[in-house]
């Protein structure tokens, strides 16, 4: 009764539903040992089959420049130190989903483990619930359907209280049905068809209470419907930047500034005429991996 896959099962509009604050705070994860070691996404090999390989100093020089960012524009930001061993720490949008204070039915802000769907990331996820347990987070069971991973497909709608879920190769239906029922929260499940966009944050980027950017042939016909009814500013990213610059992989912390790869100007100018600030961020290396901006930060609170 709280998931939502079809349009005809859509009974409300944003403004029957409660408030929420816009989370404050981030949490990075330390790069030291990002690097590309396996392949679960098609980002990762090259041409000719092969792992991409990472330029670790331009890595770090990269990240830094994105956490620089994030500070600069007012958010709180926690640093996660590295961990041996788990080279995707880094995309720390992927081992949790916090469900804010304000989104919790009984006001305790909640953090539910995710369920990896590689093995290669599970040793990932204590170490990124511990923190958030430090940040005053309780910590919920893992679903029992599996797999899901976190913010990676599970979006929060920008100040009003629903979540967006991909459905795909990382997040199944199952575990987002659990998640709707247990925390009584709507949950909209947008359907991944591509396997370059096999998490919801690269094909959809939440910015305002109105407005996303997003590809729409990324999604399930039946998905975009539901995107487009809920969001009457939806910008569509340049199709080729979408998929070699991860375009939608976009962050938007206040409804004005968008952090975005440098190499998607199309869609930066898109943004633009639809009244946003595009900032552009060097990404290259974790392009690599299949990630950017968004998915290099857990965007949480409040507590
Ligand atoms: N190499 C990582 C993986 O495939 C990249 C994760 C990027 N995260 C994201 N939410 N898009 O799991």
């Amino acid at each position: 009764m709280f998931a939502i896959e079809r349009l005809e099962e859509l009974d409300f509009t944003l403004d029957d539903l409660p408030r929420c604050r816009r989370p404050g705070r981030v949490l990075v994860a330390d790069p030291a040992h990002f690097d590309l070691e396996y392949a679960i996404n098609p980002h990762m090999r090259d041409e000719r089959g092969e792992l991409k390989r990472v330029d670790r100093p331009r890595a770090r020089a990269q990240w830094q420049a994105l956490v620089d960012a994030l500070v600069a524009s007012g958010l709180e930001v926690d640093v996660l130190p590295a961990l041996e061993g788990q080279p995707d720490l880094v995309f720390c949008a992927n081992q949790a989903l916090p469900v804010a204070a304000d989104v919790a039915p009984d006001g305790i802000a909640r953090v539910v483990p995710s369920r990896m769907a590689h093995a290669e990331r599970r040793g990932e996820v204590a170490h990124v619930i511990a923190a958030l347990e430090r940040l005053g987070y309780r910590v919920d069971s893992p679903t029992d359907a599996a797999p899901m991973e976190g913010m990676g497909d599970g979006l929060w709608h920008p100040g009003r209280r629903l979540l967006w879920a991909g459905v795909g190769p990382r997040s199944s239906r199952e575990a987002w049905r659990e998640i709707a029922q247990r925390y009584r929260v709507p949950t909209i499940l947008l359907e991944l068809v591509d396997p370059d966009f096999y998490h919801l944050d690269t094909a959809l980027a939440l910015l305002d209470e109105d407005a996303c950017l997003w590809l729409p042939e990324a999604l399930a016909p039946q998905s975009r419907e539901l995107v487009r009814a809920l969001f009457p500013r939806a910008v569509e990213a340049d199709p080729e930047e979408a998929r070699a610059r991860l375009a939608c992989n976009a962050f938007c912390a206040d409804g004005k500034r968008v952090f975005l790869d440098a190499g998607a100007q199309r869609t930066a100018q898109r943004l633009q005429r639809a009244g946003f600030t595009p900032l552009s961020l060097d990404t290259g290396e974790f392009l690599k991996s299949g990630g950017s901006v968004f998915c290099m930060k857990l965007l949480h609170g409040p507590v």
